[in-house]
């Protein structure tokens, strides 16, 4: 019998990460090309050492259980554990690990695509190409129109290494000012001259309006008809983080009425969205399956790091990166 460390993955990581795993433990991927169900997750993992999730894999008392007492680790591959119940791990002695700050400078970038895509309408230029329906278009002079970056208000909904990357990169698009909100004023805002405001503040000065906090049960559906009405006409709304902060049948609404202008997501509920979801129809509402972080350099560096946060918590060693125990 193996004296190897036994892994259960709930998808395959780029193989830098893979393949350092695999050079100390007896590793079992989830072999269907398709998310596992909670169910199937609860009969896959018995007797493991370690689990390696992602962030759409529930970790609960359930899953924990069926692991049973051998579980020391279990590492996302993400940044975000809002899925992890973390205090039911800490109570059995099981490190919770993830992979903030690799991942920042990626997320941030596309983040910045989407503004720049929904608000000069991407979707709609590259549509009227693809169909021959541009021809003729440009007479009007304000053809596929839409806001400036230049002068403009952003507001940022969580100014953390996401937030303050985005602000980073936006700043070279001579934005005037930097509203956010958080749920503190964030000392490091005095990086991108960030002013704190309230979300309210936020939601009416803004002409473009970026969600880039981590979601809890605080926040979900945050952005919801009030939050939606308090927005400019113009306001363009793009979301990095998690779908749950949406209440995507206001959105829905505001999109169609005139309410916003656009919106960009990277994150919907569910993940991957129907191709049939009203959303996905809009000529103002682009859509994209969550690859915030889906550069390769950025990937590998996730791979790696959580293996190596999986090869530390086997060992009863303190993780790379940790989900802290509450104080
Ligand atoms: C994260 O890392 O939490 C992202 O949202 C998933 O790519």
């Amino acid at each position: 019998m193996s004296a190897r460390p036994r892994v259960f993955a709930t998808r395959n990581i780029p193989s830098p990460g893979m393949d350092l795993l695999k050079s100390e433990c007896d590793v079992t991927i989830w072999p269907h090309g398709r998310i596992i169900s909670h169910e199937e997750l609860t009969e896959n993992v018995a007797g493991v050492d370690g689990i390696l999730c992602h962030y759409i894999n529930t970790i609960d008392e359930q899953v924990l259980d069926a692991a049973g007492p051998n579980l020391k680790v279990v590492a996302t591959f993400a940044v975000g554990y809002d899925l992890i119940d973390v205090e039911a791990c800490h109570k059995r002695n099981v490190q919770v690990g993830h992979t903030p700050n690799v991942l920042s400078d990626s997320v941030a970038e596309l983040a910045v695509a989407l503004l720049l895509a929904s608000s000069r309408r991407l979707k709609e230029g590259m549509a009227d190409i693809t169909n021959g329906q541009a021809d003729g278009k440009w007479e009007s002079g304000l053809y596929l129109s839409g806001p400036e970056t230049k002068g403009s208000t952003v507001g940022i909904i969580g100014l953390g290494r996401i937030g303050l990357a985005v602000a980073k990169r936006l700043k070279g698009f001579d934005v005037a000012r930097f509203l956010y909100y958080d749920i503190a004023e964030v000392p490091l805002a005095v990086e991108v001259s960030a002013e704190f405001a309230s979300f309210e503040r936020l939601l009416s000065e803004s002409d473009f309006v970026l969600a880039c906090c981590s979601s809890n049960s605080d926040n979900y559906g945050l952005f919801d008809k009030e939050a939606f009405k308090k927005m400019k006409n113009s306001a363009v709304f793009v979301n990095v983080t998690r779908g749950i902060l949406v209440n995507q049948d206001d959105l829905y609404e505001a999109l169609t009425t005139g309410q916003i202008f656009a919106a960009g997501l990277d994150a919907t509920t569910p993940e991957p969205i129907s191709k049939n979801h009203p959303l996905v129809k809009l000529d103002n509402c682009i859509i994209l399956p969550h690859i915030g972080s889906s550069t390769t350099t950025t990937r590998n560096n996730m791979s790696i790091l959580t293996a190596k946060n999986i090869l530390a918590g086997l060992k009863g060693e303190a993780l790379i990166q940790c989900v802290k125990k509450k104080a």
